[in-house]
């Protein structure tokens, strides 16, 4: 059989994404859409001034311009209107399955029900399920630069629609707010019955990593790449399998690392760890998850079964059930065993 071209050999792979920020999904276009809807002013004249602005330095120069972003979604129909284009995206990309993140307090701070939000993300995850079978989980992210004492508002907040998310994180700026911050909050969401994963060694230390793991009882390591500095704890991460949600594109542009050719998630794997791949913030870093296993394939040089494998590691890492992470594990095995 003709080996198919890199590009449609991984859109073929059946995909889980485990680490992406609905906000971050938000295009130019539709932050200018909808602040004519709402009458806003934006601080750039054009889609094109926009864009230029996102020439980041590190993950606050990001943050900064990801939060004012995210200030034209004023309505119900706002979030569903931007899940239902990443979503489609995704599909188009050969995602079956997508555990999305979502900031409420970037939206409650503001004024906007929490209901509002979860309406307009929840019914676009009902109408992707239905319209062309992508199934979801929701979680629900808690801002690390902001107190205790918000964070367990906000999980108080969640309550009402508790049925809808799967899991809690943590996120935003990591460098001065470790894990252990949130220690007491993320022990009430276990004791209500959420799983637990948080960002943990993306610009923040590898005890961080430690942290998230002993003291917030993580399922999943976000990023995570910067356990290298800590080989005792890699060695911990490859025995106990503890999936980590790298993000390459995000990384070269946030400069964890200056080229992807120095992007280390290849000698992860190679050492056994349970490594993904994902995209984060696809509107701001430049690529959706396909553009993201095609940038590390090319600069690392990996092969397919290394990308199988990290497509295979997306289905095990995630929150689906048994039978179904069964069914595309088949899958993908007759997919890759097809073309090699
Ligand atoms: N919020 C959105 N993207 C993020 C990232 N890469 N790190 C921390 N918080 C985020
Ligand atoms: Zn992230």
């Amino acid at each position: 059989m003709l080996s198919p071209n890199l590009e449609s050999f991984i859109r073929a792979l059946p995909k889980a994404e485990l680490h992406l920020h609905i906000e971050g999904s938000l295009e130019p276009g539709m932050v200018f859409e909808l602040a004519r809807k709402h009458g806003v002013t934006l601080k750039y004249p054009t889609v094109e001034a926009l864009r230029a602005a996102y020439d980041f330095s590190d993950l606050q120069s990001f943050l900064d311009i990801y939060y004012a972003g995210a200030d034209v979604l004023r309505d119900a129909d706002d979030f569903h209107a931007m899940t239902m284009a990443y979503l489609r995206r995704a599909h188009a990309d050969g995602v079956m399955h997508s555990e999305i993140f979502f900031d409420p307090q970037t939206h409650t701070d503001r004024g906007i029900a929490m209901g509002t939000v979860i309406d307009g993300i929840t019914r676009a995850l009902d109408d992707a399920k239905r319209e062309f079978g992508l199934s979801s989980r929701l979680i629900l992210c808690f801002l690390r630069h902001l107190s205790e004492e918000a964070a367990l508002q906000t999980l108080e907040q969640a309550l009402p629609y508790r049925d809808r998310i799967v899991a809690v994180g943590l996120d935003s700026s990591e460098r001065g707010h470790p894990p252990e911050k949130f220690s007491r909050v993320f022990a009430k969401a276990r004791e209500l019955g959420f799983l637990t994963v948080a960002h943990a060694g993306e610009e923040g230390p590898a005890a961080y990593i430690r942290t998230a793991l002993d003291e917030l009882k993580v399922s999943r390591i976000d990023h995570g790449v910067r356990c290298e500095e800590d080989p005792a704890l890699v060695r911990r991460l490859a025995a106990e399998q503890i999936p980590l949600t790298v993000c390459p594109l995000s990384n070269t542009r946030l400069k964890v690392f200056s080229r992807m050719a120095d992007h280390n998630i290849g000698r992860l794997l190679e050492q056994g760890l349970c490594v993904t791949v994902n995209s984060d913030d696809p509107a701001y870093f430049g690529g959706y998850v396909l553009a993201n296993y095609l940038a590390v394939a090319e600069a690392l040089s990996l092969s397919r079964a290394q990308i199988a494998q990290l497509a295979r590691n997306s289905i095990t890492a995630s929150f689906l059930d048994e039978p179904s992470k069964q069914h595309w594990l088949s899958r993908l095995d007759a997919i890759a065993s097809a073309a090699s």
